[in-house]
């Protein structure tokens, strides 16, 4: 047997022309960077003959994917691996800025389904599912009972708290002109039981896109609980104003739940909980599926190598670790019935999971990121009350459905009772 173990070694030591270097730029937000550092140095203890030098991104989805395309679109052959956002995977695929990784055989059927969808292209895989987001609404236990389930609930509890306890604000989310405005976009539209696309058709700007975008809207200036500076937030302002104690609600991704909970940082350790966010009658709970992929730029020079980094940084061990660091959710439904995610996430797996098979996915086309570029700047105009919801939805239909149309993807398919 030892000659096993050696001839392993032996596969593995540094080759001579030392070993190949694997850049990954990768999230730094919370201790992201640090959980990942960690990992990398136990897999440099495995593979000697692997060397990745870890590199940071803008914590901003839309900068990093900007950056991510002119690098792609030069045809550099670094960074090897990319994280990419959810939503990027089949733009990334169509262009050829990724490989296919069927050839290495990734186990696919042990991935919750709907991360494996957005991941794939023209029915092969592109990327591989890291962590999953799930858009979540965090609720102050020592001020209410129970979290709403309507957004009318909402609103009277959050103007309730700020009367008796003279918060500043009754509810926070991400509303500057980014990625992340559309991503609560989505989970009030769901809430009032309406959709971005269906198939190749626009169909935000319907009766429930309006009520949708109005209540955001009147949320900020009839109800006065959304602070206007929310306009101009980022997933990190949010949590800054929820953990320090100056809003009731705030609307956010689970990272924030294992940072708010040091109380040496944040005021209100061990009194937030989590749940779904509210709807209305005719609409949904709605969680915005998000989160994180692994994938390989097509011109790297050692897609192999990059693999073995993939495959290290997916397995169920680096996922608790993870989930126990981060607070981020894996993307292996068998993790949830293991006792040992229940002891490493400070949210009940079941109420993880339980909202994960709810997450409803942004689009998933080539296109995505024009269409959110549109949709982003007509709900800006809305919510900084430039326009009125109805011809802003208008506006942004109109352009999304134009853009489909010229790239061929904008067939209005015929729709059952409609
Ligand atoms: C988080 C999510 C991602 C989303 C982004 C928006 O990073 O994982 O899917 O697009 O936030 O800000």
């Amino acid at each position: 047997m030892l000659w096993l173990v050696l001839l392993a070694t032996a596969c593995r030591s540094t080759p001579p022309g030392g070993p190949a270097v694997i850049t990954l730029p990768a999230s730094m937000l919370g201790a992201e960077g640090e959980v990942l550092r960690i990992q990398l140095a136990r897999f440099a203890r495995l593979r000697p003959d692997i060397r990745v030098v870890q590199r940071a991104t803008p914590d901003a989805a839309d900068q990093r994917h900007q950056l991510y395309v002119q690098w792609l679109n030069a045809g550099a052959s670094e960074p090897d691996i990319l994280q990419l956002d959810v939503v990027w995977t089949p733009e990334f695929a169509a262009a050829g800025w990724i490989l296919d990784l069927d050839r290495f055989h990734p186990p696919t059927d042990s991935f919750f389904p709907a991360t494996v969808t957005a991941n794939r292209w023209r029915g092969r895989l592109y990327a591989v599912p890291w962590f999953v987001d799930v858009g979540m609404l965090y609720w102050r236990t020592d001020l209410m009972r129970a979290p709403p389930a309507t957004f009318a609930e909402l609103e009277r509890e959050a103007a309730r708290a700020r009367a008796e306890r003279g918060l500043r604000y009754g509810l926070v989310w991400q509303g500057a002109r980014y990625e992340g405005l559309v991503a609560v976009f989505s989970e009030y539209l769901g809430g009032f039981g309406g959709r971005i696309l269906d198939g190749g058709r626009v169909t935000v700007s319907s009766p429930a896109g309006v009520r949708a975008l109005t209540s955001m809207r009147d949320q900020i200036y009839r109800q006065g609980i959304v602070p206007p500076a929310t306009l101009t937030w980022h997933e990190e302002e949010s949590r800054f104003a929820f953990q320090n104690g100056e809003t009731a609600f705030m609307r956010n991704w689970p990272y924030a739940y294992a940072l708010m909970a040091d109380s040496a940082e944040s005021r209100v350790a061990g009194r937030y909980a989590v749940a779904v966010m509210p709807a209305e009658s005719g609409g949904r709970p709605t969680a915005a599926l998000g989160g994180a992929q692994l994938a390989i730029n097509a011109n790297s020079s050692h897609a192999e190598s990059a693999w073995a980094v993939i495959d290290y940084l997916t397995r169920p061990e680096q996922m608790l670790e993870r989930a126990r660091v981060v607070g981020q959710f894996p993307t292996r439904p068998s993790l949830y019935d293991d006792p040992a995610l229940a002891r490493a996430l400070a949210i009940p797996p079941a109420q993880a999971r339980a909202i994960i098979e709810h997450a409803v996915p942004r689009p998933v086309t080539p296109v995505y990121t024009q269409l959110s570029d549109i949709l982003q700047i007509y709900l800006h105009r809305a919510l900084t009350r430039q326009l009125e919801p109805a011809p802003a939805l208008a506006g942004a239909a109109t352009e999304m459905q134009a853009l489909l149309d010229r790239v061929g993807l904008g067939e209005a398919r015929p729709i059952a009772g409609r």
